[in-house]
């Protein structure tokens, strides 16, 4: 089996976002917020989709201290740190190692996050429509949904040309391409890391693929969500990074929840 890219990066993973103005879950959260306190949650129990190193999670709990957590990732990597700074900042977050395509809750929940552009990691339409249902199986009726990925315009130049990140014993390069159909971006991480007085080399690569909006409205379609609003937001402010990306907000349509098949339903 193909390594987990994930599993390399998540030793730097926080560090390397510390090389940002603010790590990226933190700069998006005021949008996924308005998001979920404006409109109607069946319960306050959230699951964090593609959960990384639980800076999302954290954050939520700091604000919301009401909420039932869940985190789900497929990476043992990340989320062996997510466990770590969790217990650090003292947030109880149930975390589970589970790709999307297989989602499976202890138990359903009244909203599902996904954030950084996790959903472009998915490479073929079959797994994002397989994420989608599982993802619908997973919440409560009328449940809400809520995700961004890259903006489908800006993806071709989200995925080129080549920028270092910096911070305290790291030094990041990334190597970004596109393919000439602009559908699959690739990101070449060079990672240079100090331990000690040492210095340790590290290289891997992300593949995204830019989803259609009419792709992603489909697959929305048929796990049985109804699209409640999809804007472009800048989670950075102009001065600090251009990042554009889509929104998406959903909603679980009551008539077309499909439970049968969650094998840990009763
Ligand atoms: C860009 S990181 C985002 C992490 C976190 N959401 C954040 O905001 O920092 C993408 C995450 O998606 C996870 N991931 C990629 N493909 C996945 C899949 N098929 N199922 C579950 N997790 C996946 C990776 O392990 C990684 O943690």
């Amino acid at each position: 089996m193909k390594a987990d890219p994930y599993d390399i990066f998540a030793r730097v993973y926080d560090a390397w976002q510390a090389g940002y103005p603010k790590p990226f879950s933190r700069a998006i959260l005021p949008f996924y917020e308005q998001e979920l306190i404006r409109r109607v949650v069946p319960e306050h129990s959230l699951v964090d989709l593609a959960c990384g190193t639980g800076t999302f999670i954290e954050a939520w709990a700091n604000r919301h201290d009401d909420w039932l957590l869940f985190g789900a990732d497929q990476s043992k990597g990340m989320l062996r740190v997510a466990r770590k700074n969790l217990k650090r900042a003292s947030v109880s977050a149930r975390l589970v190692c589970q790709p999307l395509q297989e989602l499976c809750l202890p138990r359903p929940v009244g909203a599902a996050v996904c954030v950084f552009d996790s959903l472009n990691h998915l490479t073929r339409l079959r797994d994002l429509r397989r994420s989608f249902r599982a993802i619908a199986r997973s919440l409560l009726p009328e449940g809400l949904f809520i995700f961004d990925i890259n903006d489908e315009r800006a993806f071709p130049r989200i995925f080129s040309g080549s920028w270092t990140v910096e911070s305290a014993g790291l030094f990041v390069s990334i190597v970004a391409s596109c393919r000439e159909d602009g559908v699959r971006g690739s990101l070449r991480y060079t990672v240079f890391e100090r331990r000690r007085r040492t210095w340790s080399r590290s290289d891997f690569s992300i593949v995204e693929r830019n989803w259609l909006r009419g792709e992603v409205e489909e697959a929305l379609g048929l796990a049985g969500f109804s699209i409640i609003r999809v804007r472009r937001i800048q989670p950075y402010s102009h001065s600090e990074i251009e990042a554009p990306r889509t929104l998406w907000t959903c909603r679980l349509r009551h008539d077309r929840q499909d439970r049968t098949s969650n094998p840990l339903d009763p």
